[in-house]
């Protein structure tokens, strides 16, 4: 496949819009259509003069998209990327993969039998600061990993709450929406998850879904994170106020929100500040800090020049669905662990079983 990719974006909400403009950015890739029932979507379309679609299914049918962004409430994401992936088009689909691990494993299924690329929108990984901290620890500047420490407090205004699903069990919630983040970050760095604790607090919102979460993690080489996030505390310590990667719904606060020491050294991010030894480690002995270098680039723009590839060649994404499907997994054990105020083993044997091989291609139930 060579010239322009035709994209259709579905869901023309809040990361809908940056993934409307990333498009109009980003060289290879076109939009030719928006789907969104809902009135906002109609008058996006009609401001950037494409058409705007009802529902997926209209899609599919008016060809018009070789491929198509989704960007829906986390429980539309199973059912949209069903339609999708039978119509034989390649999804970048948003993060969560699915609201549940049952959805999670459907649709990797429903990949696997269709063999049609599905990249899931876990963004930061496209993120130079991201490529240089992942290099550096793999290249050994910090030793062993030993801890990580993830902070993210993000007050969100009261009208994000007015739509039901953000206060929804299982579609809303910190954990879902905004920790999946940094579980994949965390995953990303440090290997599979092995046992989780938490505890969780709807003590400021009062929504039935959880506001604020504690979260403890041990790795399945032994290292350990502490998570703590809140979406009704305020404070810059967060990935989304201090990384600069969505600058026009974002500010870019100059502070740390992750912190991993190893047995050689320490960073911070999205500082990227590394702070060694000068000799063997000694904790009464002046660490040397440097900033590790890397060079600036769009990170929506980045993930979505990697999609117009899969489209392209196809090849294995750079976040496939099994993947971001271990981190429903260990979300899924974090919920359990504080509910039942238990540590959690991460369970990930069903993601290595192969594909039945006859997934049902009719309609979803
Ligand atoms: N990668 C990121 O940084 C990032 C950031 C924000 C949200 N997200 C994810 O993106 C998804 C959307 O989040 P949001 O904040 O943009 O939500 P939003 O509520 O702002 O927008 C959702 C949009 O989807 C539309 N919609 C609902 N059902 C639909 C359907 N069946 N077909 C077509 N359109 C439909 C709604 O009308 C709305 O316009 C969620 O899964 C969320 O977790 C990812």
């Amino acid at each position: 496949m060579t010239g322009s990719i035709a994209v259709a974006v579905i869901g023309a909400g809040a990361i809908g819009r940056t993934h409307v403009e990333t498009i109009s950015r980003t060289p290879g890739v076109h939009l030719t259509a928006i789907v969104d029932p809902a009135p906002g979507g109609q008058a996006l379309a009609q401001s950037i003069n494409v058409p705007c679609l009802p529902d997926t299914s209209a899609l599919v049918e008016s060809r018009l998209a070789q491929s198509a962004i989704v960007a829906t409430p986390n429980e539309t994401h199973l059912p949209i990327a069903a339609i999708l992936l039978r119509a034989g088009l390649p999804v970048l689909l948003e993060k969560p993969v699915a609201e549940s691990v049952e959805s999670a494993l459907r649709l990797i299924e429903l990949v696997d039998v269709t063999d049609v690329p599905l990249l899931v929108g876990h963004h930061r990984r496209y993120n130079p600061v991201v490529c240089a901290a992942y290099e550096a620890i793999q290249g050994g500047a910090l030793g062993h990993l030993v801890m990580g420490t993830v902070t993210n407090s993000l007050a969100k205004p009261a009208n994000y709450f007015e739509p039901v699903w953000w206060r929804t069990p299982g579609a809303g919630g910190p954990l879902l929406i905004n920790l999946v983040h940094e579980i994949d970050l965390l995953r990303h760095f440090f290997g599979e998850v092995a046992n989780v604790q938490a505890l969780v607090s709807n003590e400021r919102r009062r929504f039935q879904v959880e506001d604020t979460a504690a979260v403890c993690l041990t790795f399945a080489d032994g290292g350990l994170a502490t998570l703590c996030i809140s979406d009704a505390a305020v404070g810059p310590w967060s990935w989304d106020l201090s990384a600069g990667e969505n600058p026009a719904r974002f500010p870019a606060n100059e502070v740390s929100a992750h912190y991993y020491a190893g047995s050689r050294g320490g960073l911070s991010l999205p500082d990227l500040r590394l702070w060694k030894p000068p000799g063997e480690p000694d904790w009464t002995c002046a660490l040397v800090p440097e900033t590790l270098p890397y060079k600036p680039a769009d990170t929506y723009s980045q993930q979505l020049l990697h999609f117009a590839e899969l489209v392209r060649k196809g090849g294995q994404p750079r976040v496939s669905a099994r993947d971001a499907t271990a981190n429903i997994i260990v979300l899924d054990a974090i919920a359990k662990a504080a509910m039942m105020g238990q540590t959690m083993a991460v369970d990930l044997s069903c993601l290595s079983r192969p594909c039945a091989g006859k997934a049902n291609l009719g309609r979803e139930s």
